[in-house]
């Protein structure tokens, strides 16, 4: 028989050893969801035409750098990408209404498909694509094929990295459409990608690109739970396939996965990785001025309406601060002016504050 000291030393011990035994299987099990984040378990070959194997774990931590599978995976199955953004119209009509209002050629990075470029080259204006994806431009060489000889004698593209490529040519109006900067994830991809613009602006020309603003709740969701969507039928497959999404941010390098799971009803699931830069409308300001642009304007959503806390997509104006204007008429010699005689200092420059 226990004493009653003894028995209330022992519930103290059996509750001791439980919290101790609570805050391993705590430990353990934040150590298991650690290591699904951060282990070495992903690489660029497990995904196949751009398609992870579903359960395999990504690591945002391993992903992205511009042009790596994240970047690609997304645009790799074209057919579904047209498919999804098909009833996306606001954007089109905004570049459409300012390539109209554009005398000149128009240089578009990130052309994919040709869903803007398309409309741009119907207004009557030349425009050249640019886009890192074989599959989107391949899409956009099968559409032009359809397209009346008067609007495909319009449009070009070239396979490039929007950071390195130089087409050698002067346009009025630069576009980087639908989320395009948002591939641009470190300092050195985005003072590369400006670098390029500026060679290609002429005197005077714009800038003009879209991105997503980030919102807080945006950036919060819970990794290890997946939010489902109504049943779409896949474009490549044909089959009903059940869709859902899931969201990683890693906050430090502002880059947000987001992973799209497509289960067929028959045959394999798959997921496909995405990734997302995030930038904040007074980071991007301050991206733009100090990377050589001037007269920055932000709007909202693809109107002429000022951004406020419910916009969802910035649209940016700028100009190069470092094309120079064309040179103007040498204007006529004037008299050479006296040059006024210097002032003595009042105070020696040493001592001045
Ligand atoms: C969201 S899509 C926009 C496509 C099209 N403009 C539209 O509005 O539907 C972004 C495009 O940027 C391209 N892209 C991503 N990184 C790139 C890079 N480093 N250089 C050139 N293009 C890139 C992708 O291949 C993709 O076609």
């Amino acid at each position: 028989m226990f004493s009653l000291p003894r028995v209330g030393a022992k519930i103290q011990a059996i509750q001791a050893i439980r919290a101790i035994q609570a805050q391993i299987s705590c430990q353990s099990r934040l150590a298991v969801a650690k290591r699904k984040r951060e282990g070495p378990v992903y690489g660029v070959t497990n995904v196949k035409g751009g398609r992870a194997q579903l359960g395999e774990p990504l690591v945002l931590g391993e992903l992205g750098a511009a042009g790596d599978v994240a970047t690609r995976a997304h645009y790799a199955d074209a057919a579904y990408y047209t498919k999804t953004y098909a009833s996306r119209k606001l954007d089109v009509g905004y570049y459409a209404r300012l390539a109209e209002r554009t005398r000149g050629p128009i240089l578009e990075y990130g052309a994919g498909n040709g869903r803007i470029l398309v409309p741009m080259a119907e207004t009557g204006v030349e425009v050249v694509g640019v886009d890192l994806s074989a599959e989107m431009l391949g899409a956009l060489a099968k559409r032009a094929k359809s397209l009346p000889d008067s609007v495909r004698r319009r449009i070009s593209w070239k396979r490039g990295d929007m950071r390195t490529l130089r087409l050698r040519r002067k346009f009025p109006l630069v576009l980087a459409t639908f989320n395009t900067v948002l591939h641009l994830y470190e300092r050195r991809d985005i003072e590369r990608f400006f670098a390029r613009v500026h060679e290609h602006l002429s005197p005077r020309g714009r800038f003009v690109f879209d991105f997503s603003v980030p919102h807080g709740e945006d950036l919060v969701f819970d990794p290890d739970r997946s939010y489902g969507a109504p049943p779409i039928r896949h474009p490549t497959t044909g089959q009903i396939t059940r869709y859902a999404e899931r969201f990683e941010y890693d906050l430090m390098r502002q880059i947000m996965l987001i992973q799209m799971e497509f289960r067929p009803g028959r045959g394999d699931a798959w997921s496909v990785p995405l990734t997302h830069r995030q930038f904040f409308p007074a980071e991007m300001e301050a991206l733009l001025h100090y990377n050589g642009f001037t007269d920055i304007r932000f709007t909202a959503d693809f109107t002429d309406r000022p951004p406020s806390n419910t916009s969802d997509t910035l649209v940016v104006t700028c100009r190069s601060r470092r094309t120079k204007p064309p040179a103007s008429k040498p204007a006529a010699k004037k008299p050479a002016r006296k040059k006024p005689a210097r002032k003595k200092p009042r105070r020696s420059p040493k001592n001045s504050t």
